[in-house]
């Protein structure tokens, strides 16, 4: 089942082209990479979708509804939702606190600013930490949990949207390969339990490798190959733009 439906997507910054006629779907339970080289477009792919940036041209079909230019909430609303920076204001709360107010947002729930939260979703955001590995560091400040730990609880924040579609934008950056492998099992798993479609962009192609049921690849704001794994990693055309000339290398981009 079609989740996601891109069509047409063009955005230009000043003359640059940073993506044109973009289209491409994702399904229910699916994991799909976009990948390319630094300056492909592929966070502006993502902040279109997302509602971060209004497309010139397209459409962004939701189950069939075109949400492309509406705000980055109504599209949450509608069910796209994101992994994000956990906000320097949020660094001095528990790992727990950050999580019910993610629940209590999504449950439309106004919260004065350092109202206590006691028991509000505390059972649900419990769950959430069990679901990504973090549940023994509920009570934990973020600030002081380790990388790897911030990049699980950001998914857990974007999972308390209960979102249908999750964008993902680098969510391994800056982790260790074992731990990267680690998250993106999680995200994968995830997934296929919840029936998500996962769109993620991740410039270890390795990881992406293994984990992607199929890959798009972008260059100069086009998507120039997809397909499976397989398939992408042996064109040549990708190989050249993106994968360096000896197979398997992994791309230059940071
Ligand atoms: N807000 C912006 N203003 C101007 N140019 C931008 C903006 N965002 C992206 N670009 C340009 O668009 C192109 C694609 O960028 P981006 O989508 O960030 O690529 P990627 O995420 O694949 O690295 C680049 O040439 C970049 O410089
Ligand atoms: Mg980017």
């Amino acid at each position: 089942m079609t989740v996601l439906a891109v069509e047409g997507l063009s955005k230009s910054f000043d003359g640059v082209r940073a993506a044109q006629n973009v289209g491409f779907t994702v399904n229910a339970g699916e994991l799909v990479a976009l990948i390319g080289p630094n300056g492909a477009g592929k966070s502006t792919t993502f902040n279109m979708v997302g509602g971060q940036l209004k497309p010139d041209s397209g459409r962004i079909l939701l189950d069939g509804n075109d949400i492309a230019g509406l705000s980055p909430r109504l599209i949450l609303r509608r069910g796209v939702g994101r992994t994000f920076q956990i906000a320097q204001s949020f660094l001095s709360m528990t790992v727990i606190e950050n999580v019910q107010l993610a629940i209590a947002a999504r449950e439309r729930e106004t919260m004065r600013m350092g109202a206590p939260l006691r028991g509000l979703h505390a059972d649900e955001a419990q769950t959430l930490l069990d679901k990504v590995g973090v549940a023994d560091q509920a009570e934990t400040l973020v600030a002081h949990l380790a990388y790897a730990d911030i990049k699980r609880v950001e998914f857990a924040l974007a999972l308390a949207a209960r979102p249908r579609m999750l964008l993902m934008d680098e969510p391994t950056a800056g982790m260790a390969p074992a731990e990267r492998k680690s998250l993106m099992t999680l995200v994968a798993t995830t997934a296929k339990t919840n029936g998500a479609a996962v769109l993620f962009t991740e410039h270890d192609v390795a990881s992406v490798f293994a984990h992607a049921d199929r890959v798009l690849v972008m260059a100069r704001g086009e998507i120039i190959a997809r397909g499976a794994p397989d398939e992408v990693r042996a064109d040549p055309l990708v190989r050249e733009v993106y994968l360096g000339r000896s197979a398997g290398t992994p791309g230059g981009q940071r």
